[in-house]
């Protein structure tokens, strides 16, 4: 009896907010359900199921605008249509090469009742892997200027995340492991090793990922973020519901200017039974447009080094005043040398160009970088043809001090410059508030910026490293030339962060978070461990045989050995990072759980060769699992590098044992993590 009051409620509860018309689609294998209704005060609602339970219960969408009112209530559906997509392509560098994109569509467009009769319509996507939705404001309308988007997210339960805060100026924040009532992102703010922050409320970045009490993983996220702002999530912990915050405009004192009629990115929610499927789903570049730039055959993935890590281990420095300049046309030499000799194909360069003795510190910062004058201790030209001599490709450095203005003016200069020396990518850095005062890195203003960046790239053959960027939302999928970017705490937080760096679980929420929206410039590959002699206070909390799974585990077509050549040379552990590809056939996830542990094998493309990474927490592991990746035809010199038996991040990180396996395709391995750990297997076909 208290069981039948207890549904009748429930469904007198249920009748009070929805729901007249249900519309469904469902994902092709019929796993995923999205249902759409206009609720009894007019408004549109959505929600979501997986295998018949709800993921996301009925949840409302809206927008409000500076120059018109509210949209969101006193709406009818006019029309509604599904159809199904399939379709096949190629990856021209990636983590597979064939993806396949399948999905069934549907199409609600709605108007308001009242006299206004304005129209908005919404595309539902239901995937085997997610759904996704977007809106459309079909009508012609100058300056449609929103002020909120009112994107609701109802969830189930007091779901476990993984999240950092929703900050509108940089993403290099520790991950955090909390219940959904437990986020507290306003306790994120004034960190002292971040160069800009600004964290106005209790919200998430994206993308935040998700374990429900029945164990289903969700990834919340945005898709093709073109001319709009960022996404950030505002956590209602009453209701456990989230609502869209997009970044605003100090300046303007809005979030969003369009001309009508334009669409908005996807929103996206990644649903996975294994946490390893959010890490294989293809739903963010499945749901950006194709290609637009044609041949790029003139960007190769590829291994690099650079002049790079001893800044950030105060060996040397950017600027020449200091009297330790570390971009010297002799230093870029030696480099290059040891780069030729071991399969390295890449040289970055920081600190070639003068204005670096007023990069931070300053408010008035444009104009201070040109972009095409070296230091007189660095003949560009000798080293770009040293370089090619040697088969080692320079990559320019281009740090804007986060003064997009210059950097604007200069591209066609810049670019020009790179392009008749031959120099075919380039890494771009904003650090600092943004100038002009108002804008932040992840506002409207600033996703047009990094696009433009990447259009004029594409333009001069240019492919764009951004650090500092706007977040990954699968636009390499339209623009390639976006080849990988920072936006998150890369290995450099653990040579200088006062608060200890990256600690040894880092990498392993990383794989099921930031890494779920594209490649990532994390550059991996420390052997000196303790940073000695340069950093008393700082270490890196891993193991070696953790930095070598890095190559693997985290996907990027350009991956740095980012070490000192003297901590290189003479360690055979380097055999590894010469042998390790860089651009895949197929990648798979082998095992793995947030914050835990993962292990991803990948084919490399060509060779067939296969490489497994695997990484733990704090805590040993021993993972097993089967090679059944493996081609059985074919046989494979295996080597297998893991940590010793008493290694131990903190302790003993650089202690690693190689071995030589006979293993026969489709066998089990069962291979003992220390602490902070990891392993690497190369599988090369004979
Ligand atoms: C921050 C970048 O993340 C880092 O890699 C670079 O060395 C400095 N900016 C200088 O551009
Ligand atoms: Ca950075």
């Amino acid at each position: 009896m208290k069981n039948l009051i207890f549904i009748l409620i429930l469904l007198v509860l249920w009748a009070g907010c929805s729901i007249n018309e249900n519309i469904v689609v469902k994902s092709p294998n019929g796993k995923n359900l999205i249902s759409f209704a206009i609720d009894t005060t007019g408004t549109p609602a959505y929600s979501v199921k997986h295998n018949g339970k709800p993921v996301i219960t009925p949840s409302l969408m809206g927008f409000d605008f500076k120059n018109f009112p509210s949209t969101g209530a006193e709406m009818k559906i006019l029309n509604s249509q599904v159809s199904p997509f399939s379709e096949e392509w190629e990856m021209p560098w990636g983590e597979q090469r064939i993806v396949k994109n399948e999905y069934n569509e549907l199409v609600v467009n709605l108007v308001e009742v009242n006299e206004s009769g304005r129209k908005l319509n919404i595309y539902f996507r239901a995937y085997n892997d997610g759904v996704a939705f977007r809106y459309e404001f079909p009508e012609t309308q100058k300056d449609l200027i929103i002020t909120d988007e009112n994107t609701q997210f109802n969830l189930t339960g007091d779901h476990k995340v993984w999240w950092i805060p929703g900050d509108w100026d940089i993403y290099e924040h520790l991950y955090n492991t909390t219940k959904f009532t437990e986020i507290d992102a306003l306790s994120k703010r004034w960190h002292d090793a971040l160069a800009q922050s600004y964290i106005p409320e209790n919200a998430v970045n994206t993308p935040v990922t998700m374990k429900t009490e029945d164990g289903l993983y969700l990834s919340f996220h945005e898709a093709n973020l073109t001319d709009y702002a960022g996404m950030t999530l505002k956590i209602d912990k009453e209701n456990l519901s989230m609502t869209s915050e997009l970044v605003g405009s100090d300046r303007f004192g809005w979030k969003v200017k369009r001309d009508a009629p334009f669409k908005t990115p996807w929103r996206t929610i990644q649903i996975a039974e294994k946490p390893g499927e959010l890490i294989e789903s293809k739903l963010i570049v499945n749901l950006n447009e194709p290609d637009k730039i044609g041949d790029v055959s003139w960007f190769k993935p590829m291994k690099y080094m650079g002049i790079w890590w001893e800044m950030h281990l105060g060996k040397s420095s950017w600027d020449m005043a200091s009297g330790k300049h570390g971009a010297t046309t002799k230093n870029a030499k030696a480099f290059i040398d040891f780069a030729s000799q071991n399969n390295i194909k890449g040289l970055l360069v920081e600190g070639w160009n003068t204005g670096w003795e007023r990069w931070i510190g300053f408010e008035d910062r444009e104009g201070v970088f040109d972009f095409v004058t070296p230091y007189p201790d660095y003949d560009l030209e000798e080293v770009v043809s040293y370089g090619r001599e040697k088969g080692v490709d320079i990559i320019m450095h281009h740090e804007t001090s986060a003064a997009p203005r210059t950097y604007d003016q200069q591209l066609d200069t810049a670019y020009a410059l790179m392009n008749r020396l031959g120099i075919h990518s380039v890494k771009t850095g904003y650090v600092g508030k943004i100038i002009p005062k108002g804008e932040y890195h992840h506002g409207q203003w600033m996703v047009n910026h990094y696009r433009r960046v990447l259009e004029k790239g594409a333009e001069y053959k240019v492919a764009i490293n951004a650090h500092e960027p706007i977040k990954a939302t699968g636009i390499r999928r339209t623009y390639p030339n976006a080849i990988s970017r920072e936006g998150l705490r890369g290995q450099e937080f653990n040579a200088w962060s006062s608060d200890g760096g990256n600690p040894p679980e880092h990498l392993s929420i990383v794989a099921f978070t930031r890494m779920l929206s594209g490649p990532i410039d994390f550059t991996p590959g420390v052997f000196n461990i303790k940073l000695e002699p340069y950093k008393k206070d700082n270490q890196v909390n891993t193991t070696i045989a953790h930095q070598l799974a890095l190559y693997v585990v985290v996907y990027s077509p350009i991956q740095m050995a980012c070490d000192l050549v003297e901590n290189y040379e003479g360690n055979r552990a380097f055999q590894f990072i010469r042998d390790v590809g860089v651009d895949w056939e197929q990648t798979r996830v082998l095992e793995g759980e947030p914050g835990d542990f993962v292990i991803i094998a990948r084919e490399e493309r060509e060779t067939g060769n296969w490489f497994v990474g695997g990484i733990t927490d704090e805590n040993e592991r021993e993972a097993t699992f089967y090679t059944d990746f493996l081609d059985p035809a074919a046989k494979y010199a295996v080597t297998l590098y893991k940590d010793s038996e008493n290694a131990h991040w903190e302790y003993n990180p650089t202690e690693y044992d190689i071995e030589p396996l006979e293993i026969k395709p489709g066998e089990p391995l069962t291979i003992k993590m220390a602490p902070g750990g990891g392993f690497a297997i190369s599988f090369m076909k004979r």
